[in-house]
């Protein structure tokens, strides 16, 4: 039995075996929390999706129970999601009109590197899966964002699919990239959900080349985007979102944009979900005495979501120690959030429990 959170370390499931759900997020449901992440095979191949989806069960949070493949990857070559694609920062909600769970990831298409940057959608009955995948596209096409500007309006010649990846801020400034994808739809890759208290749910993810975030909307099924997006963090370069909401204000954690390398991580608030947003700056403090890592580097961590305690005024950030060359051997780094007059703070530390709240 755990009885403490061990950031960092080796986390055993109930068999023994290190949990295996990176670029994570956590369900809570009836009672139980659910963890879903990608499920990581060793070594370098581990970086593409070989088996699916991985999803454990809990209810204290500390000891965790395999529930198995949730989402598994596909053996016909067809699917969107064949063995080899990438598919990564899965998340699920509840939809209560349909009494269906909704699992959102950031897919890309085998053997195409990082290009796709399409969102996937799978559903299911149970919280645990098995999901039904059901479609993965670039969401939004054919509609402007709601504060698109009137220069941003068109499509712009010439620039067909070019990567922009490595590009200076001065050449990305230049080119309209929400334009170049309107008809397509807009790109989506790191992203997270978010389930408002009136039942509206938001999907954020990086877009425009990972240069500028959108929130989107979603449909009251939870299944596709419903037309109404933001762009916020214009030129930012933000990745790996974690949206929460506290009294009523709207938080979030991201990470700047440098690939599975560790940097430092940012956060945010906002009085609307759709803005304005203001950066508040790094949130963390302390040093993960394993790498020797501080704020600068999130501890080698990335952020990948917060989870609110059902009804409680206690939230739990999360983040992934990715270990590229041996994917599985991943790690995860969950910290307490505190909360300060002006924003929150995020503090190292070895080893914690639920007590952290209580004080
Ligand atoms: C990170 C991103 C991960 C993964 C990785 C690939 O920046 O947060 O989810 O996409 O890049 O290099």
């Amino acid at each position: 039995m755990n009885t403490a959170f061990h950031p960092g370390a080796i986390w055993p499931d109930n068999k023994g075996v290190h949990i295996n759900a990176h670029g994570g997020g956590v369900l809570a449901h009836q009672g139980t929390y659910y963890w879903f992440g990608e499920h990581k095979v060793a070594g370098e191949a581990g970086n593409k999706a070989e088996v699916g989806v991985h999803c454990y069960s809990s209810i204290d949070l500390y000891n965790w129970s395999d529930e198995g493949i949730a989402l598994a990857v596909s053996d016909d070559p067809k699917s969107d999601i064949t063995r080899g694609s990438i598919l990564e920062r899965p998340k699920v909600i509840y939809n209560e009109l349909t009494a269906t769970f909704v699992m959102w990831f950031h897919l890309e298409l085998k053997d195409q590197g990082y290009r796709a940057a399409r969102a996937g959608v799978a559903i299911s009955k149970s919280p645990a899966g098995p999901y039904t995948y059901l479609e993965s596209f670039r969401p939004n096409a054919g509609i402007w964002p709601v504060n698109v500007r009137e220069d941003q309006k068109h499509i712009p010649a010439g620039i067909g699919d070019k990567s922009f990846s490595g590009a200076t801020n001065d050449e990305v400034k230049k080119t309209n990239i929400l334009g170049r994808d309107f008809t397509g739809g807009q790109m989506a890759r790191d992203m997270n959900l978010f389930v408002d208290d009136d039942g509206t749910a938001y999907h954020m993810f990086a877009s425009e080349e990972n240069s500028t975030m959108h929130i989107s909307e979603l449909t009251k099924d939870y299944r596709k985007p419903a037309g109404r997006y933001v762009r916020v963090f214009e030129h930012r370069w933000m990745e790996a979102p974690a949206l929460f909401k506290r009294n009523g204000r709207y938080y979030m954690i991201a990470s700047d944009c440098t690939g599975w390398a560790p940097n430092a991580a940012r956060s945010m608030s906002a009085a609307s979900i759709f803005g304005p947003w203001t950066e508040l700056g790094n949130p963390c403090s302390g040093v993960n005495p394993e790498n020797g890592m501080g704020p600068e580097k999130t501890f080698g961590g990335q952020s990948t979501c917060v989870l609110q305690l059902p009804g409680r005024d206690a939230y739990i950030a999360m983040f992934d120690i990715w270990r590229p060359k041996d994917a599985i051997d991943g790690r995860y780094v969950w910290l307490p959030i505190e909360f300060t007059s002006d924003g929150f703070r995020i503090t190292w530390r070895d080893s914690w429990d639920m007590a952290a709240f209580t004080i």
